[in-house]
């Protein structure tokens, strides 16, 4: 059972299917363009959406809110220094605060980053610097769906391939992503961190982590790597981070606070230049766009999230979803992580092109049958086609992320998550697919706007024809009678055994 009891609690909006259907369509089937209200059970992220605890509310009413010198950050300070052996703790207000200021002080236009794998805004604040990020994942991750641990692992080989090779000398630092997001949310073992450390510092190189789900990752450690059997989260923990030169930590995940995050640093030369970005763009080193009261549950939260009950707990209620998934016939990526599951949405749905986002296409039926939010991370994510719509690039999975909120969610609320599955795989084959009709320069699955598209062998092709917003008699043309049909497909599949959707 959950290690705690709820104290607050928070209504969840009732929607009905049909306003569903007319929300996807006002916000231009973009599930991040709906209001909460809309929203039935939020599995879109995981980040900044947890629940706090009474001590965390407690802790956060004994905040300092002094500009320079504030209590709340000296406790925050040594708290952070314990854990990671960092002696320069500069907090930000979330974790891609920490990779534009560590950036900037750090890359040159023309270097480059490598990692087991970047998360978008990681690599989005890469390209910003004028820099390029190297993906360099272990080639077990490519089999999705063989249960092997450790599937976040870097490609030692590669690494080693990447350090030594011509572009060597542009090479500014390693990245190692704890638990690996990008990759279907796999750890990363303590063996592959020491080896992935004594190349970089071989090679000179600094090696951050991306510490977002250090705790998941720990938990994960003593789970699966039979050294450390029998050690605490925590010890796991501080080993990883005493591995590493600094690192980079979005509190809104395995710190459990609503904002929040900090950047480590050994190097103090490092960490001054680190500070000038930081006062101008966040706030003085004692706050860095951070409240005192946010320092406070971030210290607290940071302790919660190393208890080896709750991660238990995390991990149970992550594989009570994996079975009721497994349960409909959709498959994973395996095994499940703590902090999602990834579906193979691709697939699930085979009638639907990768340029016509399976996985998005997953995520709206999934909003349309049970109130359900998730995020596709497939082609729209990682894609780009031409300006017909035709593919250039396709992600090479098409996958959809239910994100496991912390101590939000009962089992009930996931039992009605799997429900919601099952009635979605039994019309599956009516699901239809997507276009992009408005896109974004930079990390356009945040900003595009998509119309359906009926994409099912031999009722339209899946080449793109231009989209067509005519008024008048193009509205009887072929395209524009397939957008009315499509449209229909997303309200379409009702739950066919006599179970009443919601
Ligand atoms: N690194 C990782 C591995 C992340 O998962 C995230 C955010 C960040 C960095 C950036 O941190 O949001 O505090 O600025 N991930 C969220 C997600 C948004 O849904 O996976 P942030």
């Amino acid at each position: 059972m959950e290690p705690y009891r709820i104290k607050a609690v928070e209504p969840i909006p009732t929607t009905t299917r049909q306003q569903r259907v007319s929300a996807l369509d006002r916000v231009g089937y973009n599930l991040f363009g709906l209001r909460a209200e809309e929203v039935m059970i939020d599995l879109l992220t995981d980040s900044g959406t947890g629940a706090l605890s009474a001590a965390q509310w407690a802790a956060g009413v004994a905040g300092d809110e002094s500009y320079a010198g504030s209590r709340s950050f000296h406790r925050f300070r040594e708290a952070v220094e314990e854990l990671t052996s960092y002696p320069h703790i500069l907090p930000v207000h979330q974790g891609r605060a920490a990779e534009r200021v560590l950036f900037s002080a750090l890359l040159v236009p023309g270097q480059i980053t490598l990692s087991n794998t970047h998360f978008d805004t990681t690599r989005a604040n890469v390209a910003l610097s004028g820099c390029q990020a190297r993906d360099l994942p272990c080639p077990r991750a490519r089999n999705l769906h063989r249960p092997e641990p450790f599937k976040g692992d870097i490609d030692l080989d590669g690494l080693a391939a990447q350090l030594r090779g011509p572009d060597s000398s542009r090479i500014a630092l390693v990245i190692m992503t704890l638990t690996n997001n990008g990759e279907g949310g796999q750890p990363v073992s303590m063996d592959n961190l020491a080896r992935a450390a004594a190349l970089c510092r071989e090679h000179g190189v600094p090696l951050f982590l991306d510490a977002a789900r250090f705790a998941e990752n720990a938990y994960l450690v003593t789970q699966c790597e039979s050294a450390y059997g029998g050690h605490s989260p925590t010890d796991v923990a501080k080993e990883a981070f005493r591995l590493a030169d600094g690192c980079l930590m979005s509190a809104k995940k395995d710190g459990i606070v609503h904002i929040g995050g900090f950047l480590g640093l050994r190097d103090e030369a490092l960490a001054r230049r680190c500070e000038l970005t930081l006062i101008a763009t966040e706030g003085f080193p004692t706050y860095g766009g951070l409240a005192g009261r946010d320092l406070e549950m971030i210290t607290q939260g940071l302790t919660e999230a190393l208890d080896p009950r709750y991660l238990r707990s995390r991990a149970e209620a992550a594989a009570h979803l994996a079975a009721l998934c497994r349960g409909t016939g959709v498959r994973l990526v395996e095994p499940p992580g703590l902090h999602a599951l990834y579906l193979d949405a691709g697939h699930l749905l085979p009638h639907i092109a990768p340029h016509r986002f399976p996985g998005h296409a997953l995520a709206c039926a999934l909003y349309v049958e049970g109130g359900i939010r998730s995020v596709e991370l497939g082609s729209l994510y990682l894609g780009k086609e031409d300006s017909n719509g035709d593919p250039v690039v396709s992600a090479p999975y098409e996958l959809l992320r239910l994100a496991l909120p912390r101590r939000t969610y009962t089992r009930t609320h996931l039992d009605h998550v799997g429900q919601s599955l099952e009635a979605v795989v039994r019309n599956k084959d009516r699901v239809p697919g997507y276009r992009i009709v408005e896109d974004a320069p930079l990390l356009r699955h945040f900003r595009a706007r998509l119309e359906p598209v009926l994409a099912g062998p031999g009722i339209v092709g899946t080449t793109g024809a231009a989209p067509d917003h005519g008024e008048g008699p193009d509205d009887r043309s072929e395209s524009a009678q397939n957008r009315s049909r499509a449209r229909r497909a997303v309200a379409a599949p009702p739950a066919t055994d006599g179970r009443r959707p919601a």
